[in-house]
């Protein structure tokens, strides 16, 4: 992510106390979406988990949140993984006690066309944008039900609503994941505890920098409102599922600028 749209965020925002006493746990969020969302809910007034399969950037980002007056802690861990992800449980239940707000939002692409498409890279995209959602979740859930009060918001894609040529794994992967939120909320909603997710279109961050320059220009001219997303409007709209009083559930948010696929 630039960092002119991290300090526009900063400059806009007023700090809260929305999620005043609130542990968010944001998946991914050394650096671009995830850390817009994790900059916008500590602005709210939440305690904030820095997640990161980069032990580096989730430390340096951690750091950086501190500096800026912000109550935060890293804790990495590849969502992937079983084992690591009991470990940055505990880590966040030693430090704070609780987790209200967990944000499923690590993610990766590899795309090609459906017919070159690799079997490892089919696999490596389910496995790190939909089932790491139900490995991080599960014993989160756990947590959520016992405060009765819990949060779940999955960053899926306008790919896994409609479909991308190029995206078979990721669009497959997004949807999965549109299925895991609304039945989530089915099943815990007598639990107070959402779940929602927020479905980006095409947003300025490294991981669509790397499409080059002509690829974006191209998808920019499809775009209705006429430029990318910046990752703090994701966060904005993840924001508004996080609030305590939300009687939103089971829902997809598409904060795409207007694209459709
Ligand atoms: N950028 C877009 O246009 C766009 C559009 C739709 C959806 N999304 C989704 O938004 C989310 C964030 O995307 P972004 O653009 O900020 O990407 P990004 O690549 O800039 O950041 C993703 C972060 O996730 C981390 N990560 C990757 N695999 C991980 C793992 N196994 N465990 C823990 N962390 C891991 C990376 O290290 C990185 O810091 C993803 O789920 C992505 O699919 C992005």
């Amino acid at each position: 992510m630039s960092t002119s749209s991290v300090l526009s965020t900063e400059k806009t925002m007023e700090k809260s106390d929305l999620l005043k006493d609130m542990v968010a746990v944001v998946t991914g969020s050394g650096r671009g979406i995830g850390k817009a969302i994790a900059t916008v809910l500590a602005q709210a007034g939440a305690k904030i988990v820095i997640n990161d399969i980069n032990v580096d950037l989730s430390k340096a980002t951690a750091e950086e949140f501190k500096s800026q007056g912000f109550d935060a802690i890293d804790a990495p861990c590849n969502v992937t993984v079983s084992e690591q992800i009991e470990k940055m449980v505990e880590t966040v239940m030693n430090k704070y006690g609780r987790i209200d707000i967990l944000v499923n939002n690590a993610g990766i692409t590899r795309d090609d066309l459906f017919m070159r498409m690799s079997e490892e890279h089919w696999q490596a995209v389910i496995d790190t944008n939909l089932t790491s959602a139900f490995k991080v979740t599960q014993p989160v859930l756990k947590i959520m039900s016992k405060q009765r009060r819990g949060r779940i918001i999955n960053i899926a894609s306008t790919s896994g609503v409609h479909g991308n040529p190029g995206q078979v794994n990721y669009a497959a992967a997004k949807a999965g994941l549109i299925g895991f939120t609304k039945t989530v909320a089915l099943e815990y909603a007598t639990r107070n505890i959402t779940s929602n997710a927020v479905a980006p279109g095409f947003i300025d961050t490294d991981m669509t920098k790397a499409l080059g320059e002509d690829k974006i220009k191209k998808v920019v001219e499809r775009i209705p409102l006429g430029r990318m997303g910046l990752p703090e409007d994701i966060a904005q709209a993840v924001l508004f599922f996080a609030g305590p009083g939300s009687y939103v559930t089971g829902q997809v948010i598409e904060v795409s600028g207007g694209l459709y696929t």
